[in-house]
């Protein structure tokens, strides 16, 4: 019997699809030997801040960089508290810790895996000065509770908007959704290659409205460095290639007609696992909160016998991943933070049971219903 074949993604595919546009701007960058920021890096971050309704946007080196560069125009650092969810991308946490302050972890809603607002008053102290709320899987965290705090406990806002792009936070139906990136004092996004606008490599965004921390990001990327040689401040070099940009500029013009195939993707993932929950005790789905738009970068959903249903699938051929395995407050190098096993129990448990499932524009109905398939057919039920 021949075995499914599903990747869990599959980047080689898209680029078939656009391979020719990718080499000619990729010979146009060699053509002019120009490879650091430069007018395409300009062009992109026009485009980047147009999609996020911001009025700035400015190219760094990765995802990463954009949170730290973040927390820098911020003055984050030594004896500063910064809160944040547990269940997330490590770098999250990390760019707090590498300027010298403090993540203080906040449990998650088990719904939607985002950070839970009851939980954020009882976390601030006199140090606190930010909250990252991270918009995982490509869902707004719930913003307007956030917005809030932070007006009336004067903190800054940086959204994680790194597996995000386009998606929009949207508590009532009828108003305008706010777009992830747009409703914080900055946002971050990443560009790494398995994202949803995914570079050849790494690269980042940071978006503002706000035209003085924009300003200082766009230094510290240089070393602080204005003029050149000068240094104002001590910044990091983390400036976006011109190559990564103009591979970004040609995928963006199909990021909408992706993003749709995302959602088409998680609508039908819906609707067939859909008889499954009557019989598969602890068995969820994914929801969407509010009208929000979700961009689905990834389809995650929970289930308690997580291991030995993803163990099946890896035999079936069917790729899955786990994001993320084991909460930021219980690494190993936060140790001397001292969080014990039981303090954030929504996103422990949400590490024992979330499973991913592949979604991407070009996986295929026929693969789709592979995945739902072999699913099924571990719960016996055909
Ligand atoms: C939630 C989250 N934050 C931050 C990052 C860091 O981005 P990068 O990998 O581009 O440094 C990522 C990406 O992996 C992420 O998923």
């Amino acid at each position: 019997m021949m075995k499914a074949k599903v990747p869990f993604f599959d980047l080689a595919n898209q680029f078939k699809s656009i391979e020719d546009e990718i080499k000619s701007v990729m010979d146009e960058v060699f053509q002019t030997q120009q490879f650091i920021l430069g007018s395409k890096v300009q062009v992109l971050e026009e485009t980047i801040a147009q999609y996020c309704r911001t009025r700035e946007a400015i190219g760094v080196a990765s995802g990463s960089d954009a949170l730290l560069l973040s927390l820098m125009a911020l003055g984050i650092g030594m004896g500063d508290e910064v809160l944040l969810p547990p269940f997330t991308f490590f770098a999250t946490a990390g760019s707090v810790s590498r300027l010298g302050a403090t993540p203080v972890f906040v449990d998650i809603d088990p719904e939607t895996f985002n950070i839970d607002p009851s939980k954020i008053v009882e976390k601030v102290t006199s140090r606190t000065k930010a909250i990252i709320p991270v918009h995982l899987f490509g869902q707004c965290a719930d913003m307007n509770p956030l917005l809030e705090i932070t007006k009336e406990k004067k903190l800054f806002i940086i959204e994680d908007a790194a597996q995000a792009l386009g998606a929009e936070y949207k508590p009532k139906a009828g108003s305008e959704g706010r777009r992830a990136g747009q409703i914080g004092d900055l946002g971050c996004f990443s560009f790494y290659p398995t994202k949803n606008l995914g570079a050849f490599g790494d690269a980042g965004m940071v978006v503002t409205d706000n035209p003085d921390l924009a300003e200082k990001v766009r230094l510290f990327r240089t070393h602080g460095s204005q003029p050149k040689y000068f240094h104002k401040w001590i910044g990091i070099n983390s400036r976006l290639d011109t190559l990564q940009a103009a591979i970004l500029l040609v995928k963006f013009k199909y990021l909408e007609k992706w993003t749709g195939e995302r959602q088409k993707k998680a609508e039908r993932y819906q609707l067939l696992l859909q008889d499954l929950l009557p019989c598969v005790k602890g068995l969820r789905l994914p929801t969407v909160q509010y009208q929000n738009r979700h961009i689905f970068h990834q389809y995650v959903i929970r289930i308690p016998e997580r291991d030995r249903l993803r163990q099946f699938l890896t035999e079936e051929g069917i790729g899955t991943d786990i994001y993320y395995p084991l909460p930021l407050h219980l690494q190993e190098c936060y140790s001397f933070l001292k969080y014990r096993r039981g303090d954030l129990p929504h996103s422990e448990k949400a590490s024992e049971e979330v499973l991913a499932l592949p979604i991407y524009p070009e996986l295929t109905e026929d693969q789709q219903m592979m995945v739902v398939d072999r699913i099924k057919a571990f719960y016996g039920k055909r």
